[in-house]
């Protein structure tokens, strides 16, 4: 998979599968747009694909900020000229179960993990068009398929991103733009260490291959459709999990 004539934008790369993504997207080549709402980290990262030979910068903008959603778009046609390829990982967790849940937390998780991905769609999308070519890539999560206690809002979130993932990919279909999901399930990073030791083994429970996937993982997958071998497939949602879900 050769990505050295694309630029690829990471939400949320700063750290966990946005880092690893990006590293990935940057080792076959790509030039990577290090997006977070963490300044440091989205440095951090830039400068450790620039170190290893790689092209990168750091945006810093924050996904549920139209204005800064667009200014993450110019500074990427400023200095790489064009985007091919959209990651939207952003995303966070509020967890409780729903009768307890608050409307904030219903709120701060449905527009990070969903309208975020919308407003960045938009942003990029035109861009894509322009060029006929274009790779969106939303990572959504096995619990948008099947649920999860104590997930209201994070389940609904990512079960949206499926439905705004096949709409996206109807619409662009015809200029050349695909649009699929990435689904993880169980994944080692900083968001499911925070997991109580009960959780992480009933996930464990489910998983036939035994074990929790990594962030290289998640981020292999993203890189085959971003690349041009996965030309044909669009409106896909591709499960990374072990095997935890099959349908
Ligand atoms: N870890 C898992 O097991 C797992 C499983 C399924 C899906 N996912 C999904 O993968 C993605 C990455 O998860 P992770 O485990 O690496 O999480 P993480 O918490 O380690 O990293 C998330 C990153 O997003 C950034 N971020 C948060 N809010 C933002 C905002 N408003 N604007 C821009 N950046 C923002 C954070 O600063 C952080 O760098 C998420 O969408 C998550 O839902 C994770």
């Amino acid at each position: 998979m050769n990505l050295s004539t694309r630029v690829a934008i990471v939400t949320g790369s700063g750290q966990g599968i946005g880092r690893e993504i990006a590293l990935a997207l940057a080792e076959h080549g790509a030039s990577v747009v290090i997006s977070d709402i963490n300044a440091t980290s989205a440095s951090t990262v830039a400068a450790e694909i620039v170190a290893n030979n790689g092209k990168s910068i750091a945006v810093t903008a924050n996904v549920t900020a139209q204005e800064e959603v667009a200014r993450l778009a110019e500074q990427t046609i400023s200095a790489f000229g064009q985007i091919d390829i959209l990651v939207n990982n952003a995303g966070i967790t509020r967890d409780t179960l729903l009768m307890r849940m608050s409307g904030a937390d219903w709120d701060q998780v449905l527009t990070t993990n969903l309208k975020g991905a919308f407003l960045c769609t938009q942003a990029v999308v035109r861009h894509m068009i322009k060029q006929r070519w274009g790779r969106i890539i939303n990572i959504a999560s096995v619990v948008g398929l099947i649920g999860n206690a104590g997930q209201a809002n994070y389940a609904a979130a990512k079960a949206g991103l499926i439905g705004l993932t096949k709409t996206t990919a109807r619409e662009f279909a015809a200029r050349e733009v695909t649009a699929n999901a990435v689904a993880p399930g169980f994944i080692d990073t900083e968001m499911t260490r925070k997991l109580s030791d009960n959780a992480k083994q009933e996930f464990l429970r489910q998983i036939p291959l035994g074990y929790p996937g990594t962030s290289r993982d998640v981020a292999n997958a993203v890189c085959f459709l971003a690349s041009e071998e996965a030309r044909y497939i669009t409106g896909h949602v591709l499960n990374v999990d072990g095997g935890m879900v099959m349908s």
